[in-house]
């Protein structure tokens, strides 16, 4: 077997800056041992998140310098638009300054308070959007989903049983919309098969119910699917991309995933009159319908992403990547989430600390300890990113209670991987000193971004 390498190389650097453990230890402590709430100053690797964190191409920078400025009607938007339906083949664009700002549009535009929104596994922001609008999220992803160690090559189906069950008990009147994601975020970053996004089509066209489509990192889904799925060996990862969609009645985007650019989101619709509903609000929360909180050359770089990020050449060196760092690991014995998912490697926390209870906080307490021994900047994806149910204000429990090492897209070398698997390695062999936190601050909403803990 030949080796493969990134189909790039690098045209500008940016200095890292190395801070010693002394330091390490006192930016942890004022930082409320929360990896959000660290100055990016003092983080070596930083694999907090893939999202705005991608390194653009030379022709994304040069497609700044054409970006149209205009209030209205600005060429750029345009230009994204074509190449949004271009890409995904939905009629109606309407831009917006993030993922969460088109969250907020198709919620409160789709959802009748009351009503209930399945979906495969939660994601943060769209389930708080949800049941801000009135909504109730339900999880109708399989089993194998909350199973760390499960090999379902399709650990982000949804579970067509759930999904019939809900409709049984609340009656698809009272079904707002399937809030499908590919790839699952909170699940590993897995993806959902071809196959069942068609089998939901179908439920979901007997009961008049609509499916939107959390399109944010459809493209790795994709590549799953090209790899893993029968017939779509031969595919490009433009057509599996438009395929998947054709089976969906929108999509939400948060840009600064899949997308290639630091900033940008949008959401596209195929009926009319909900697009107009969409575009009457945008002008009230995020801009015009034709910026929707974006600059004219954001809209600019952005189109050229969505191209770039279709590119099988790409998207094997990213995924590829993600791979190359979760096999060291398992290499080591180190408990993570299998199969190796598309954006991230997720630690499995309860394994790596298996005395911590989960009211401890393990996957926030592996943040921090990563950040301690290393500099290396993870996320916390477990309780404390599940918050409480809005309804009783208990705590919810998830099953998967993971540490998130997110690849930046086109931003690493394999070294810094290296690196990584060291670190990672360097706090497993220590992990029975680790003792857990506690939360000391709890904010109201998202409260994973701002709370602060301390050391038990
Ligand atoms: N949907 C998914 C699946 C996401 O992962 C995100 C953001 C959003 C929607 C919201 O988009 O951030 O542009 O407003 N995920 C980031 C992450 C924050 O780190 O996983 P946004």
């Amino acid at each position: 077997r030949r080796s493969w390498a990134e189909p790039w190389k690098i045209k500008m650097v940016e200095p890292l800056r190395i801070i010693s453990r002394a330091e390490r230890e006192a930016a942890l402590k004022a930082a409320g041992y929360n990896t959000f709430l660290l100055r990016s100053e003092d983080v070596y690797i930083d694999l907090l998140t893939d999202s705005g964190t991608n390194a653009m191409s030379d022709r994304q920078w040069a497609a700044l310098m054409m970006g149209d400025e205009a209030y209205a009607g600005s060429r750029s938007f345009y230009r994204l638009e074509a190449a949004v339906q271009q890409a995904y083949g939905y009629r109606h664009v309407i831009p917006t300054h993030q993922g969460r700002g088109a969250e907020h549009l198709i919620s409160r535009i789709a959802i009748q308070p009351g009503q209930y929104v399945p979906g495969n596994m939660y994601f943060t922001t769209t389930r708080l959007h949800q049941e801000l609008a009135g909504g109730t999220f339900v999880d109708v992803i399989i089993d194998e989903a909350h199973d760390p160690l499960s090999q379902y090559p399709f650990k982000g189906n949804v579970d067509l049983d759930k999904l019939q069950t809900l409709i049984n008990q609340v009656g698809a009147k009272q079904i707002a919309y399937i809030s499908l994601a590919g790839t699952v975020n909170m699940a590993g970053g897995q993806p959902v098969s071809m196959a069942n996004v068609r089998a939901v089509r179908e439920l979901c066209d007997r009961y008049g119910i609509r499916i939107f489509l959390d399109a944010t990192r459809l493209v790795e889904n994709a590549f799953f699917i090209k790899e893993r799925e029968p017939g779509y060996d031969t595919r490009t990862i433009a057509e599996i991309v438009r395929e998947f969609c054709s089976y969906t009645d929108g999509a939400w985007m948060s840009a600064k995933k899949d997308s290639l650019v630091n900033i940008g989101g949008w959401l596209a619709l195929n009926d009319d009159q909900l697009a107009d509903e969409a575009r009457n609000l945008v002008v009230v929360y995020e801009g015009l319908h034709t910026y929707g909180g974006m600059a004219g050359r954001d809209m600019e770089a952005l189109a050229v992403g969505i191209e770039e990020s279709l590119q099988e050449d790409y998207i094997r060196a990213r995924i590829g990547q993600v791979r190359y760092l979760g096999e060291l690991l398992l290499d080591w014995n180190i408990p993570i989430v299998e199969p190796i998912g598309g954006h991230a490697i997720f630690l499995d926390a309860r394994r790596f600390y298996p005395h911590l209870p989960q009211d401890l906080f393990p996957a926030q307490t592996l943040a921090a300890e990563l950040y301690l021994d290393s500099g290396v900047r993870a996320m916390e994806r477990g309780i404390a990113s599940a918050g409480r149910d809005p309804k009783t204000g208990q705590n919810h429990y998830p099953k998967l209670e993971l540490t998130r090492l997110t690849i930046p897209r086109r931003v690493y070398t394999q070294a810094h991987m290296d690196v990584v698997a060291e670190a990672v390695k360097a706090v497993y062999d220590q992990r029975e000193r680790a003792r857990g936190l506690r939360m000391v601050y709890e904010p109201r909403y998202l409260r994973f971004f701002q709370a602060r803990f301390e050391p038990i």
